[in-house]
């Protein structure tokens, strides 16, 4: 009868182990609290500050250029042979 004790035990606690890690009730914080910053497509992410608005007054402004965070090594090519090289293509 009890012959898949142990399993149910083991995934109920695997469960309140991954619970753990991501919602922390005492902080208010759970899955979702905060938006995630990386990348351009959830929020402004970088670009809160990367937008090219933001400049001192000395005149110094924060980049928004791709090429600092990103290093495009394929652009604009219908059939670039650097994804042959790698086989995806
Ligand atoms: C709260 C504002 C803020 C946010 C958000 C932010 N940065 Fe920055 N970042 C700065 C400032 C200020 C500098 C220094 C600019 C300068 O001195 O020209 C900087 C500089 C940099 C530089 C060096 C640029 C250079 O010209 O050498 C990199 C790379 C960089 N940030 C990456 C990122 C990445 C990646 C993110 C998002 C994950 C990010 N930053 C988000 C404020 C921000
Ligand atoms: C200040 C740093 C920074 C600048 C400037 C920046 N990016 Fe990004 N970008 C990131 C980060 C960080 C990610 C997320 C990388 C990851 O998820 O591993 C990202 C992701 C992306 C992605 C993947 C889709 C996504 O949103 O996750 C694309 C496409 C992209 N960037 C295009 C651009 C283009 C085009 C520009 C210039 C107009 C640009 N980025 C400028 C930091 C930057």
């Amino acid at each position: 009868m009890d012959t898949q004790r142990s399993q149910v035990e083991t995934s109920a606690n695997t469960l309140v182990d991954i619970y753990a890690h991501n919602v922390f009730p005492s902080m208010h914080v759970r899955w979702g609290t905060h938006q995630n910053n990386i990348g351009h497509t959830d929020s402004a992410g970088c670009f809160r500050c990367h937008d090219g608005n933001h400049t001192s007054k000395s005149g110094v402004t924060i980049t928004n250029d791709c090429s600092i965070c990103h290093n495009l090594i394929v652009s604009n090519e219908a059939h670039p042979k650097l994804l042959t090289d790698l086989g995806m293509h």
